[in-house]
């Protein structure tokens, strides 16, 4: 492995996308794709425990996914509770803490609670943090926050001017850094509602390879990736090397 322990990165945020694909080129339900694709979050969430990344986000649900076929949601919905029943243990032994983003009071009930359960079991755990983001978009997060900006009364007359560091306290990101660096697997180039505000400055690596074939040395390779791009932020490259005249 070549890569640069000075230059990992702090959050990698995922598009987990080519499931139904991979299933079809297997001759087998889309479903059965998700539940590959759980296996491999198990080995990329593992993956990123040994690589010390603190923080990894991964899209599991959009808000635009509950327009699918309601067996599609039902059967990605008792993935997740079966995934979060199964794997609590082990989020414990590796001392990961489960978080998530995006509006879960529109989850099943049951879901919610398995997701509360497995959250207080975990909150101690500060070696790495999972987020999952369910039910998520981010028009809807940017939407809520601004509604939480406004009942906080921080946009009446006379309050000072709403900075984006404010903002941010409010999205449902608060509690962790921008990520460094998004991933999107089946060769799609888009983020499709995803941290839009979140990744203002993220390292984009777009790849073909279908969320079930997305295996520890892909991840590997695209962090490698991302070590050889320069992260200007807007700055010129003698500025961020320090060779400013
Ligand atoms: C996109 O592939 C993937 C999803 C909408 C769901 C992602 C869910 C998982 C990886 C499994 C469950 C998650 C956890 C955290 C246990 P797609 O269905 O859009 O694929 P396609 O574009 O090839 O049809």
């Amino acid at each position: 492995m070549s890569l640069d322990p000075q230059k990992m990165p702090r959050h990698i945020a995922i598009i987990m996308d080519g499931n139904g694909r991979w299933a079809k080129q297997q001759g087998l339900p889309r479903i059965e794709g998700h539940r590959r694709g759980s296996e491999i979050v198990e080995e990329i969430v593992e993956s990123c425990r040994t690589l010390n990344i603190p923080f990894l986000t991964l899209y599991a649900f959009s808000m635009e996914n509950w327009a699918r076929p309601p067996e599609e949601v039902n059967a990605l919905m008792s993935l997740l509770k079966e995934f979060l029943k199964a794997k609590c243990q082990k989020l414990l032994n590796n001392e990961i803490r489960l978080e998530t983003i995006g509006d879960i009071s529109r989850l099943p009930q049951d879901v919610q609670e398995v997701l509360a359960d497995t959250k207080a079991k975990t909150a101690a755990c500060d070696k790495m943090t999972l987020v999952l983001a369910l039910s998520y978009g981010a028009r809807d997060e940017m939407m809520r926050a601004i509604q939480k900006v406004s009942a906080a009364g921080l946009l009446s007359e006379g309050s000072p001017p709403l900075s984006p560091e404010v903002l941010a306290k409010y999205l449902d990101t608060h509690f962790m850094p921008d990520p460094d660096l998004l991933i999107r697997t089946s060769g799609e180039s888009r983020t499709s509602n995803f941290l839009l505000w979140q990744t203002a400055y993220s390292e984009f690596v777009f790849t073909e390879t279908l969320w079930p074939d997305f295996h520890e040395s892909n991840l590997i390779k695209v962090i490698e990736q991302y070590q050889r791009r320069e992260r200007r932020f807007g700055q010129t490259s003698d500025q961020v090397q320090d060779r400013a005249i």
